[in-house]
């Protein structure tokens, strides 16, 4: 009698010819792209200046890793915390570059052609649009918008002015994205089911308990306008150190954390709405240091009519990973790496509801499938999987990149602020979906997010 249990091979999914080329994947070690090749040697009349405002931990990374391009100079640095214009004229090796602490002076000063802006979410909105009003281009850090209602403002701003915003998710830069975007438009996943993603982290500086400067004070930081429109509090080195905790400066993982992911997804995708609908849970359930964020929050979207299920959880430590699943196969990706296993989408062995066949019947029924669906000689094997590596690339230079040849050329930017502004609202609506304790949905009419 013929045993009506799997084996190995049919259990993974797999049919007898497919068996070796599915087993053995394959990896490809993807180039990093010649990032600066087109760019003819600029001559130092064409040299873009730019000023920075907001020297901090990203900060400090994008001015780093924008004056190792070429043809790019800063020329000014803006801080509320006169530490970091120490920093900003470290890293430029330039100790007379101008520094301040008031950041309208480098939107009226005529030799800056651009500005980067790494300042808490809460001061997103205002810097942007009051850049754009004097003429300048930006690149602002990510989530674009603290509230719906700034993204609203800042996409009219771009409309209004024509200038160059380009937001900070730097994963529309990447590498990877690239190469999963190219899979994608080729049709690899067939129809598009569903998309998943997480990331998780599990330690101190990954729940942004961050060591505040030690000697910061009153005198060398003004706090007051640090804390923008919110409402005044009392000097708190830990709220300018960790103003991610509180929703009054921060957008939680969502705006940190979450915006990456989506704003991956949508360039993978091809996407540039806010999803139709969201519903997230989520808590305080491990960092319980008085922060108003959750620090657990997984949170169910629509797009279109594809479900998007993202979850991000600062108490357990998981590489940030998508899986986008179609009907003909699933592609992952990862910060540095994608995966591609095809499906076929049909039976690879008889089917076994025929365990609830009398022998007779179950016989001739897998006679006949075998018949019909064996694979016939010099039929192609099922295409294995694929996995790309990248290497050790950095998707920061290609994205400040990005801005600075729009900021020439006058082309737009992929991730200007209808983009950014779209990604954010996933955000909010993660937010707005946690906090109200209900399911909520964009309303483009009123242009509101509504329960
Ligand atoms: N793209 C990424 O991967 C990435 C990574 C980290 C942070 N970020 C984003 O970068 C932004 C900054 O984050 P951070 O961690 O560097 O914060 P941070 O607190 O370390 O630095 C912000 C700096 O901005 C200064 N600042 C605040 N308001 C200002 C104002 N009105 N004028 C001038 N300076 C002002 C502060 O004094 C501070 O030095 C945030 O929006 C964050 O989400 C992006």
């Amino acid at each position: 009698m013929k045993k009506n249990y799997f084996s190995r091979r049919e259990f993974l999914g797999i049919g007898a010819a497919a068996a070796g080329a599915s087993l053995a994947a394959k990896t490809i070690l993807l180039a990093p792209e010649p990032l600066f090749a087109s760019a003819l040697p600029v001559s130092p009349s064409d040299r873009l200046r730019f000023g920075i405002i907001g020297i901090g931990m990203q900060g400090n990374w994008l001015l780093s890793s924008a004056i190792e391009l070429p043809g790019v100079e800063c020329v000014k640095a803006c801080d509320l915390y006169d530490g970091r214009h120490t920093l900003a004229r470290e890293i430029t090796d330039k100790p007379n570059l101008p520094v301040t602490r008031r950041y309208e002076e480098l939107l009226a000063d005529k030799d800056i052609d651009c500005l980067i802006a790494a300042v808490p979410d809460h001061w997103h909105k205002q810097i942007v649009v009051d850049a754009v009003s004097a003429g300048k281009d930006i690149y602002c850090e990510k989530p674009m918008s603290h509230t719906a209602a700034e993204g609203v403002e800042m996409s009219d701003a771009q409309k209004r002015t024509g200038r160059i915003i380009q937001i900070g998710s730097q994963r529309v830069s990447s590498l990877i994205c690239k190469k999963a975007k190219e899979m994608v438009d080729q049709g690899m996943l067939g129809d598009l089911m569903l998309v998943e993603g997480w990331l998780g982290r599990n330690d101190p500086t990954g729940a942004w308990e961050y060591p505040p400067p030690f000697d910061l004070s009153p005198e060398n930081l003004d706090w007051d306008k640090w804390q923008g429109t919110v409402p005044k509090r009392p000097f708190n080195p830990e709220i300018f150190a960790r103003w991610r905790c509180w929703k009054e400066y921060g957008t939680g993982v969502a705006g940190d954390l979450l915006v990456h992911l989506v704003s991956g997804m949508m360039f993978v995708l091809g996407w540039n709405e806010a999803p139709r609908r969201a519903m997230a849970m989520g808590g305080i359930l491990r960092w319980k240091d008085g922060r108003n964020m959750p620090d657990v929050h997984a949170s169910l979207f629509q797009y279109g009519d594809i479900p998007v299920y993202m979850r991000l959880n600062l108490g357990t430590e998981m590489p940030e990973t998508y899986r986008f699943q179609g009907s003909k196969g699933m592609l992952e990706m990862t910060e540095f790496g994608l995966s591609y296993t095809p499906q076929t989408g049909k039976d690879s062995s008889p089917s076994y509801y025929d365990g609830s066949f009398p022998h007779a019947m179950r016989e001739a029924y897998e006679k006949k499938w075998h018949e019909e669906n064996n694979p016939k000689l010099g039929q192609e094997p099922m295409p294995e999987t694929v996995t790309f590596k990248g290497p050790d690339y950095d998707d920061v230079k290609p994205h400040l990149w990005a801005f600075f040849e729009a900021v020439r050329s006058r082309k737009p930017v992929v991730e200007d602020a209808v983009f950014g502004h779209h990604a954010a609202l996933a955000c909010h609506m993660a937010n707005e979906s946690y906090f109200r304790q209900q399911a909520v949905h964009w309303d483009a009419a009123s242009k509101t997010i509504k329960s």
